[in-house]
């Protein structure tokens, strides 16, 4: 009976998926009173990291370790609102949590 139960959770679990919903609420909540927007960041990122693995790759980085070298937020930007606190996702809703951020604002579908 159990196993069935949790059999049918698998299943379903993708159709349940919260993925957007870890951004919107861990990501966006944070970000929505800055006056820096979320894209804003991504085109910082995407112009200096260029392709979707290492963007992603340099976004997880950060957000596990914040620190003032590695950020590209300006110096006026990190003074007011201090560094970003290091992410408390775990690294699977971390990784769920960029991934919407990609998909949300990679330019047109076309970069690689
Ligand atoms: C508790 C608040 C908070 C949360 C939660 C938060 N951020 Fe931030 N974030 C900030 C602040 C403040 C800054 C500006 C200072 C800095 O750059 O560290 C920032 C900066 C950034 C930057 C620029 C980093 C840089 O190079 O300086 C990116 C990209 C970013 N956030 C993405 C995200 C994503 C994606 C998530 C969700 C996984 C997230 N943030 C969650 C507060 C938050």
């Amino acid at each position: 009976m159990g196993r069935i139960a949790v059999t049918i959770l698998l299943i379903l679990s993708p159709l349940l998926s919260t993925d957007i919903n870890i951004y919107e609420q861990n990501c966006v909540k944070c970000h929505e009173n800055m006056p820096v927007s979320l894209d804003k960041f991504f085109f910082n990122y995407l112009l200096k990291y260029s392709s979707e693995r290492r963007v992603k790759q340099a976004l997880r980085n950060y957000l596990k370790h914040p620190r003032r070298k590695a950020s590209l937020a300006t110096e006026e930007l990190v003074s007011r609102y201090g560094l970003m606190p290091k992410t408390d996702l775990s690294d699977e809703d971390l990784r769920k949590a960029i991934d919407t951020y990609w998909d949300k604002y990679k330019v047109f579908g076309k970069i690689e």
